[in-house]
């Protein structure tokens, strides 16, 4: 009798609560409420960590949503500045002051005046924070969260991680006004190698930047994009500011699309670990049912792209000067010990932890250098897609040859139907890479007669057309295309 239950109830109800958990996630990946997802959410962890004392990608997924996250993803940021400890506010409050000055309507193309602007920017900015931040309090704060973390303590930590999540957004835009100091950005800021920031500034993104294993001045889509909505969805730290409506749109809906598509990602780094968890247990029915549930919920993810990225919602004219200006860096900073000069880079789509896990489960190799990819991908979403890439069940059917196995058109056996449903998953992402390219290169031909051209990412280039210039990025959009397989 007892033989029955094991062989018969026991897998019917694992069947079944495996059923239950792919019906929550697909209807995680609609419309849920924020209430609604919430609870889904606890339930996926909860499930996860009975995962955790099994595997290491789910160990990594788990402490990722967990510890980043503050138990949610796209990370929670707590904005609410009356519940952040008093000495953090004024940096809210100076970025909220200061943000209104950036912007102009018409901007200047006199090297000597703006010069002048940014004189002043800088130096009213400098004043504010030297007299409203107590410095020694901040590094109190940002030290006994750091002890309190290492001792995985989060009862005697000096503050939440979803408030820590808001401060490194707040830092970080509070660092790229200071730097730009005119929006649009101008050729005599872009033209700057080395700028002094204020100590102010400087401390705590030490902290900061070092909880999150990050090596850059500049900073990231997490910093700028997926913590700067609230649990509400509110947009917080803008740049533009009494600009006209159709500016102030563009840059909040391009904010929001990023953290759309991490909203819907969520569910597919899930059927990612079940993949690889249920494939290593040697489930291959269940690996194969989380594989083409990964295909599906990628759709979703990808469309948020395809419906918001024209111009209709981010018109041409104002993206570059308004809208991406700000989220560059293009300057570098002096090594004190080996006296060598680095420069670091700004936001670039290529951050999105989706695009690179996906990739990672693919197999393939990172999009971004060794260099890069700890500049501005968090030190947990690299551990995510770093265990992806090692684990992925792809690598193993490569290796057993059973890869695109056909008979007249028909699938032979699991392994084969796996191997198919990875490679529809790489042809979704092809489908991806070529509508970016086609999307996003007339974004970047747009005249923008105030500055030498700069481009998603990169440094300010100085080859002589626009064309020319341009070149290096297609091929590199187009070498991506070609390696997804
Ligand atoms: C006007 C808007 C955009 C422009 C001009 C643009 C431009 C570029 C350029 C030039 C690159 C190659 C250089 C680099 O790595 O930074 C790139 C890479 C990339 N971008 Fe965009 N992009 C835009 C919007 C987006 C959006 C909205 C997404 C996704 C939500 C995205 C996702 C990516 C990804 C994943 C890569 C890495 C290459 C790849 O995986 O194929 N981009 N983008």
């Amino acid at each position: 009798m007892f033989h029955i239950f094991i062989f018969l109830i026991v897998p019917l109800l694992a069947a079944s609560f495996s059923f239950i958990i792919d019906a929550a996630l697909k209807w995680l990946a609609s419309n849920a409420s924020p209430t609604s997802k919430k609870a889904l959410l606890n339930k996926l962890l909860d499930n996860n960590h009975r995962l955790e004392d099994r595997h290491e990608v789910a160990l990594v997924f788990s402490k990722l949503v967990e510890q980043d996250g503050a138990g949610s993803w796209p990370p929670k940021a707590n904005h609410d500045t009356s519940l952040w400890p008093a000495s953090l506010r004024p940096y809210s409050e100076i970025y909220h002051e200061m943000s209104p000055l950036l912007p102009s309507l018409k901007p200047s193309l006199d090297g000597e005046a703006n010069i002048k602007r940014i004189k002043n920017f800088r130096g009213l900015m400098r004043e504010k924070l030297a007299k409203r931040v107590k410095i020694a309090q901040v590094q109190d704060i940002l030290t006994g969260f750091e002890e309190s973390s290492f001792k995985n303590a989060q009862s005697q930590a000096t503050l939440a991680q979803d408030t820590y999540n808001a401060f490194y957004c707040c830092i970080a835009m509070l660092r790229h006004a200071y730097r730009w100091a005119i929006i649009p950005a101008v050729t005599v800021a872009q033209l700057e190698t080395v700028i002094d920031i204020p100590a102010e500034l400087v401390t705590p993104w030490a902290f900061l930047q070092c909880r999150f294993g990050l090596r850059s001045e500049g900073s990231n889509i997490t910093t700028n994009f997926l913590h700067n909505f609230t649990s509400k969805g509110d947009y917080v730290f803008k740049i533009n500011v009494g600009m006209p409506d159709h500016i102030q749109r563009a840059e909040e809906l391009f904010a929001r699309m990023f953290h759309e598509i991490e909203g819907l990602a969520l569910p597919i780094y899930f059927e990612m670990v079940q993949a690889i968890t249920s494939f290593d247990r040697g489930d291959k029915a269940s690996t194969l049912r989380h594989v083409e549930n990964v295909n599906v919920q990628l759709r979703e993810g990808l469309c948020v792209f395809y419906e918001q990225m024209h111009d209709g919602r981010v018109p041409k004219a104002v993206w570059m000067s308004y809208v991406q200006g700000f989220q560059a860096w293009g300057v570098g900073r002096i090594d004190d010990a080996s006296g060598e000069f680095t420069k670091d880079g700004g936001l670039s789509g290529s951050h999105l932890l989706l695009f690179q896990a996906v990739d990672a489960f693919l197999g393939m190799g990172r999009y971004l250098s060794a260099a890069d990819f700890t500049r501005f991908v968090p030190k947990r979403q690299r551990d995510l897609c770093d265990a992806l890439r090692r684990h992925t069940p792809r690598n193993v059917l490569k290796l057993s040859g059973s890869l695109y196995e056909k008979a007249g058109g028909e699938t032979r056996d699991l392994d084969a139907r796996i191997a198919s449903a990875f490679k529809q998953i790489a042809d979704r992402m092809r489908v991806f890479r070529a509508a970016h390219r086609t999307r996003v290169m007339p974004y970047l031909k747009q005249p923008a007669p105030e500055r030498v051209l700069m481009t998603a990412g990169k440094s300010v280039l100085e080859e002589t057309t626009l064309e020319e210039a341009l070149r290096p990025l297609d091929m590199l959009l187009v070498e991506r295309l070609n390696q997804t397989m």
